[in-house]
């Protein structure tokens, strides 16, 4: 009677598993994926794109630091007002909030391209109360894009904003210098940025 009962339950759950089933191909969905995983790794050269879900939050950070996709980008701003600086100086900035790559050098104030490609970068200087701050982008020594901050005999701290696209290859050199001082800049509200496309 018992033994009559338990095939009887085996039997309907079997038809119910198949009738109920909502997605019969799912199963095989599973498998097929499985082994294009597997052979995606064993291929190799993809590495980074078979990765599985469990690895996800991994996934992003170790992209940013991925051979192929390296992100380089900084931010970085005056602590220090900077005062009479002469024509040709560079500007330091010495408060860094952002330096993915290690391209931009806090003492020295110079940004070293990790890799060659094109750059976007970008300053904004506020100019001394009727003062004012001649910058350029200086790359390898060379003035390259000029903000040119007067504020004259206004009343008033002068915010001016330069960007410009460069070229350049692994290892050129990039700053901020004076192209005719002298320059007179207040703190944080001068800054730099800079990263690669
Ligand atoms: C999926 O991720 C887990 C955890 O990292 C790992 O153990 C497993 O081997 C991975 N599967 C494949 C196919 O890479
Ligand atoms: C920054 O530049 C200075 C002077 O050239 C150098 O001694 C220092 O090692 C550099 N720092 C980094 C993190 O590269």
């Amino acid at each position: 009677m018992f033994l009559t009962f338990l095939v009887l339950m085996v039997t309907v759950q079997c038809g119910l598993c198949d009738k109920v089933s909502p997605k019969p191909g799912l199963k095989l969905f599973r498998e097929d994926y499985k082994s294009v995983e597997e052979t995606c790794l064993a291929v190799g050269f993809v590495r980074n794109n078979c990765r599985n879900d469990s690895r996800t939050t991994k996934t992003s950070e170790s992209h940013l630091n991925d051979k192929y996709h390296r992100v380089v980008a900084f931010d970085v701003r005056l602590k220090d007002n900077k005062r009479n600086l002469a024509t040709k100086a560079r500007v330091v900035f010495e408060t860094v909030d952002l330096n993915e790559g290690q391209g931009y050098n806090v003492s020295t104030g110079i940004f070293t391209a990790p890799s060659g490609g094109i750059y976007v970068f970008d300053w904004t200087t506020l100019a001394w109360i009727g003062q004012y701050a001649y910058t350029s982008l200086v790359v390898n020594d060379q003035f390259k894009s000029w903000n040119h901050c007067h504020d004259g005999t206004s009343k008033t701290s002068l915010p001016c904003s330069k960007m410009t696209v460069v070229k350049l290859k692994r290892g050129d050199k990039v700053w901020i210098g004076v192209f005719g001082g002298p320059a007179n800049m207040n703190q944080q509200y001068t800054s730099f940025s800079g990263y690669k496309l």
